[in-house]
């Protein structure tokens, strides 16, 4: 009888992630795709066979930040040189021509669309570096089981791609065309992960709201996943104004799960970036948006992007961003210094705002919303928020911490039976900018 060897223990993967909620969703799919291969997670880089290092390019801070850490890691193989050691995600697809150069040591170099093929470049990658960065405009990943992390909230892929080629945008040349993951296989696995417990579900892609795949639109989807039994509330990121059409409005509107909160990307409140950046609207147009949503879905929460420092902002542009967000007075806003970025259309362009010039913008964007997010929190002093628990509070004291269907984070006593997934009402008696602090009711 022919006995094979036993071959040791499964070949360890150690995992890290950089960037946005697609890339964690799609470091869960790969966790997924390696445990179907025989892989098992290790938290421990020393102890790694395989460690990989999921990547984000959308501005050059990102990209310093992971080469930087790569390096570390490279640390591991020097100790352990069988180890491999692979770049996965958006800076493979960026810089896939200078990737190996700046570190030779790289066993593996996966873009977005080679997931699939990973156990394969892997067991390539014990002789020879493996590279595969092609874009393939029909990969949805349907059907693979991710290995979707524990909690009551799971990310859930609608949507790869984008087809908007925004001026300052890295994204479509990284991720590749747009293409919507076919519903029922969006379907089955929030079913999947409503069987296990979870409450929330994130509906995820970059211009989720312009999903669609044969008969069925955003707002037909997100009534489909309400329709699933165990799942409280359902939300979304990030949609794009040009893409909040009438029924994805009406779905939020009529679909109790949807919940009342809106991220709306505005990157500039003025007409000339704007335009510059291709976005496909106006401020008089997003300005009738916000009033359309508000004025159609009670007690709305409103958060966005901002760039500050965009080739040709004078400071007359910079002002009209501040006061748009005066006039809108979102709840909370992601804002970012430009980042010139190779392949887009605006990269020839270069920069013409001083590095100096655009932190100073970062801080007065910062400092705004601040002030307008603490008081916005005001307005709730008093009233009673339905709080998805999540866990305990950070700061301990007895406290536990969730969300508000406003997606605000309320922290609110614990109580013996209370547990995360459990819905409380309590009633705010404090705030930050950040928080809700919340008694008992
Ligand atoms: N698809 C989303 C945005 C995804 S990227 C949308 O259209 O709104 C997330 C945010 O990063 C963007 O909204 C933008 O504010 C910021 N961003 C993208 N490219 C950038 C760049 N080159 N420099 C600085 N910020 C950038
Ligand atoms: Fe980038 Fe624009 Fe696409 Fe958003 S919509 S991912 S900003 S190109
Ligand atoms: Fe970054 Fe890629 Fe997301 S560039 S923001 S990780 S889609």
């Amino acid at each position: 009888m022919n006995t094979t060897p036993n071959t040791a223990s499964p070949a360890r993967v150690y995992l890290e992630t950089y960037g946005c909620q697609m890339n964690v969703a799609d470091s869960e799919l790969v966790g997924g795709i390696l445990r179907g291969a025989g892989y098992v997670h290790t938290d421990s880089p020393a102890e790694a066979d395989v460690i990989l290092v999921n990547t984000c390019a959308i501005r050059e801070h990102a990209e310093d930040r992971v080469l930087r850490r790569l390096s570390e890691l490279a640390h591991f193989k020097r100790a352990r040189p069988a180890t491999r050691i692979g770049l996965l995600g958006c800076m493979a697809q960026h810089n896939r021509a200078s990737l190996l150069g700046r570190a030779p040591w790289l066993d593996l170099v996966a873009g977005p669309d080679s997931y699939r093929r990973l156990p394969e470049l892997l067991d390539h990658a014990r002789f020879d570096a493996a590279v595969d960065v092609r874009l393939d405009r029909g990969e949805t990943y349907a059907g693979l089981n991710s290995d979707h992390a524990a909690g009551i909230r799971a990310y859930v892929t609608a949507m790869r791609g984008c087809d908007r080629f925004c001026t300052f945008c890295v994204v479509p040349y990284v991720r590749g065309r747009e293409r919507s993951v076919p519903p029922a296989s969006i379907l089955a696995e929030v079913r999947e992960l409503a069987a296990r417990g979870v409450k929330e579900i994130v509906l995820l892609g970059q211009t989720v709201n312009a999903y669609r795949e044969g008969e069925v639109e955003f707002g037909g989807l997100l009534r489909m996943v309400a329709a699933i039994e165990g799942i409280e509330r359902i939300r979304f990121t990030s949609p794009h104004p040009c893409n909040m059409t009438d029924p994805v409005i009406d779905a939020m509107v009529s679909e109790p799960k949807v919940q009342p909160y809106l991220h709306l990307p505005l990157q500039s409140g003025s007409n000339s970036m704007l335009a510059a950046m291709q976005r496909g609207y106006t401020v008089e147009q997003y300005l009738a948006l916000v009033d359309r949503v508000r004025a159609s879905i009670p007690k709305l929460a409103l958060s966005t992007d901002i760039i500050v420092g965009f080739y040709g902002e004078t400071e007359a542009d910079f002002e009209a961003t501040l006061s748009l967000m005066r006039t809108v007075r979102y709840d909370s806003a992601f804002s970012f210094k430009y980042s010139v970025r190779e392949h887009t259309r605006a990269h020839p362009l270069g920069d013409s705002v001083s590095e100096d010039e655009k932190a100073r913008r970062l801080a007065a964007v910062i400092e705004l919303q601040q002030a307008i997010a603490l008081e916005r929190n005001r307005e709730s002093l008093g009233h009673e928020v339905a709080v998805l628990i999540e866990g305990p509070a950070r700061r301990g004291g007895g406290m536990m911490a969730g969300k508000t269907p406003q997606f605000k984070t309320a922290i609110v006593p614990a109580r013996p039976g209370v547990e995360p997934g459990d819905t409380v009402v309590a009633r705010v008696e404090a705030v930050t900018a950040q928080s809700l602090i919340c008694a008992r009711v």
